[in-house]
This record gives C-alpha cells, sequence and structure tokens, in this order.
C-alpha cells in the first residue's frame, strides 16, 4: 500500500470533522465568499455558445485545437510578442498544467544535453518533485524561501544558481510561488535572469496562475517575457485551472521558445512523437472553452473582470486575516501575510502548530504552514484570525 496524497488526507480529514466551524485551508481551488465553487460566468457563456453550436466530438490531433495553443501562446508571450509573430514557439496543447509539466520533463529527459538535472526551488510544489523524477531527471534544490523573513532569499537563490553546473536546467515558478505565495520583485528577476545566463542554464518556466495572482493578466507574464526578451529560449508550461476555474476539464499549454520557425518544426515533430503514446490526444471541451474565451472580444473583457473578481477576493482576505490578528492581540509580525501573493500564504506557523489548529479548532492545513487563502471567508476570517493566534501566543 503507497502513502496517501498529503493535501488529499486533509481533506478526508476535513470531511470527517463533525464542527461546524471547520475550515479547510488545504485544497489549492478557488471557492466564493460562500465557500463554494466557482464557475467563471465568462466560462459559463462560452460553454452555452459552445454547446449550442452543436459541434462534433472528432478527436484533435496530437497537439490538441491549434486555435487553442495559439492563443496560449499569446497570452502567455504577449498579442505582440516577437516569439509568437515570428512563430518560433513549439506549442502543444496539456493535460492542464501538470500534463505540460510531464510532457516538458519527457522531453528533456530524453534530449537535454549533457546534464540531466532540473534544480527547484525549496520548497516547491510537491507535485514537480516526482513530475521530473519520473521522467527520469534528477531532481536537485536551490535556495528560495527565507524562513527569517517569510519572504525571498535573493543571496542565497542567486548564490546557489551561480553554483549549478552549466547546462543543466532551472525551474521557476513565473507567478504566485507554490508554495510560498513569495515571488521576486522585477529587479530581482533580472538578477535571476543574468546568473541564470552567466551558469547557461536552460529555464523551464511554470506558469500556474497567470492573471490570478495579481489580477492583471500581463503583470503575472511579466518574467516570462523578461526572460524571452533577454535571449533565454525557455519552455514554459500553462495551466488554464486557477485562471479560468477549469480545474477538472483539464487545459493546458507546453511551449518550447525555439531559435527560429524551422528548429521550431523540428521540435514539434520530436515533441509529438512522445506525446503520441502518453495520451494519443488530449480532450477538446475545455480546451475549446478557454479559445473562445481568449479569442471573442466580449468573452475574453469579461473574463478579465472575472479573473480580476477572483484575485481581489483573495487580495483582501489577505488583508482581513492581518488586520483581524492584529485585533485579537498579536503581536507577531504578518506582514508576509500581505506581501506574499497568490492561491497560498506561507504562514510561518510550526508543524506542531498546524496539528493544534486541526485538533482544537477543526482548522485544516498542511504541515508546512501553508494556507490556502481561498479556503478563507468572510464568514470564517475572524474565527481562523482567533484560533490563529491562540495557537501563535
Ligand atoms: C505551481 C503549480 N504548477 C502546476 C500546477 C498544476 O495544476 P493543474 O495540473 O491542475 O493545472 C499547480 C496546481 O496546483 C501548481 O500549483
Amino acid at each position: 500500500m503507497g502513502p496517501p496524497d498529503a493535501i488529499l488526507g486533509i481533506t478526508e480529514a476535513y470531511k470527517r470533522d463533525t464542527n461546524p466551524k471547520k475550515v479547510n485551508l488545504g485544497a489549492g481551488a478557488y471557492r466564493d465568499d460562500q465557500g463554494k465553487p466557482f464557475v467563471l460566468p465568462s466560462v459559463r457563456e462560452a460553454e452555452r455558445q459552445i454547446v449550442e453550436a452543436k459541434l462534433d466530438k472528432e478527436y484533435a490531433g496530437i497537439v490538441g485545437l491549434t486555435d487553442f495553443t495559439d492563443a496560449a501562446a499569446k497570452l502567455a508571450f504577449g498579442e505582440n510578442s516577437e516569439v509568437v509573430k515570428s512563430k518560433r514557439n513549439a506549442t502543444v496543447q496539456a493535460i492542464s498544467g501538470t500534463g505540460a509539466l510531464r510532457v516538458g520533463a519527457e522531453v528533456l529527459s530524453k534530449w537535454f544535453q549533457p546534464n540531466k538535472v532540473i534544480y527547484q526551488p525549496i520548497p516547491t510544489w510537491g507535485n514537480h518533485i516526482p513530475i521530473f523524477k519520473f521522467a527520469g531527471l534528477d531532481v536537485k534544490q536551490y535556495r528560495y524561501y527565507d524562513k527569517n523573513t517569510c519572504g525571498f532569499d535573493e543571496k542565497g537563490c542567486l548564490d546557489d544558481i551561480l553554483k549549478i553546473p552549466e547546462k543543466s536546467i532551472i525551474l521557476l515558478h513565473a507567478c504566485a510561488h507554490n508554495p510560498t505565495g513569495v515571488d521576486p520583485t522585477p529587479e530581482q528577476w533580472a538578477k535571476i535572469s543574468d546568473a541564470v545566463k552567466k551558469r547557461n542554464l536552460y529555464v523551464f518556466f511554470d506558469m500556474a496562475y497567470q492573471g490570478f495572482a495579481s489580477g492583471d493578466i500581463n503583470r503575472d507574464a511579466q518574467a516570462v517575457r523578461y526572460f524571452v526578451e533577454n535571449g533565454h529560449n525557455v519552455c514554459l508550461a500553462q495551466s488554464f485551472a486557477k485562471n479560468m476555474g477549469l480545474y477538472g476539464e483539464r487545459v493546458g499549454a507546453y511551449t518550447i521558445v525555439c531559435k527560429d520557425p524551422e528548429e521550431a518544426s523540428r521540435v514539434m515533430s520530436q515533441v509529438k512523437i512522445l506525446i503520441r503514446p502518453m495520451i494519443s490526444n488530449p480532450p477538446i471541451h475545455g480546451a475549446r472553452i478557454a479559445t473562445k474565451i481568449l479569442n471573442d472580444p466580449k468573452l475574453r473583457a469579461q473574463w478579465l473582470v472575472d479573473v480580476k473578481g477572483m484575485a481581489d477576493r483573495i487580495i483582501s482576505m489577505r488583508s482581513q486575516l492581518k488586520d483581524l490578528l492584529k485585533k485579537e492581540g498579536s503581536t507577531r509580525n504578518w506582514n508576509h501575510i500581505t506581501d506574499q501573493i497568490g492561491m497560498f500564504c506561507f504562514s510561518g506557523i510550526s508543524p506542531e502548530q498546524v496539528d493544534r489548529l486541526a485538533k482544537d479548532y477543526s482548522i485544516y492545513l498542511t504541515r508546512d504552514g501553508r494556507i490556502s487563502i481561498a479556503g478563507i471567508s468572510s464568514k470564517n476570517v475572524g474565527y481562523l484570525a482567533k484560533s490563529l493566534h491562540e495557537v501563535t501566543k
């Protein structure tokens, strides 16, 4: 018997708890202020139009729907991106962000030379490690998070990057770093870019939260675009789970930025060879929804409002939690709650304090102290602040 998944285990414990005040801060899926899953109005409308059009259910090609991959690349690199205009991107549809990461891992495992090693931040999203290991790459780490400040460890990160053997791979979270919510500033990204260039590293960007972090799709893509403009031919995993709320539809894309269109078509041919025996071809329904939203000006405008609404609710829950902790009398420095960004807050509380929150207050989160802000609502934020203060006194 294998061990249960850490996050799913928390949801199980939460479900078993009979306390009416219980709170689940484990799951990484957006909830509205009533604690309910949220289907974006733009998604509902796109779906209605798709159903009404009575489209067929034929297979997509191996690389998915090309209208979708074109739109996804434009969203990531920018409407006027030189990469997209000159067609030097090899973009394929993938089974959400995880599938995109896995396709990328397989491509690098087969083709990347000479160091089949990917360096990942400490900490990183739990699934990053097995995704790359199971594809046959060695996984090593670089410093990223500073426990003392609950912020970015600029010095540790840059020192470690400068020690990575040349021609290795580095994984970077494009925005809303999971699990810490700590992102480098634009100035720090510039330093990371320089260090990566010095070591001649290959960059793998994971962008699972574009738009969801700040509410602005362009701002959240800044790091990716900066690297590309600075001459890094990166690869990129995109997910539409969070920013379109398409979790179970599994909509994602994987792009390799190449030096020219000719290289892109050779790369594409090899990616196809790897995808065919993995999934044959990807699902169409979710990709149709995303395409419609991205390409129809009216739906796109609605989506931008929808995604900003989600980001704003998260941002507002962060500041309410911080303010209420202060009101409860907490003298700890909780500034990181509002300094961090995206779905998660790395609270800085100990595993023992996490256990106490579960046992005494029926509040569930992962033992690393990660709070999913999406699980907070105006109804439970007061109870959470009070309980958090109790266990951190
Ligand atoms: C950093 C990061 N990458 C990728 C993913 C992939 O998610 P999905 O496969 O649902 O798109 C997630 C989801 O939690 C994530 O946090």
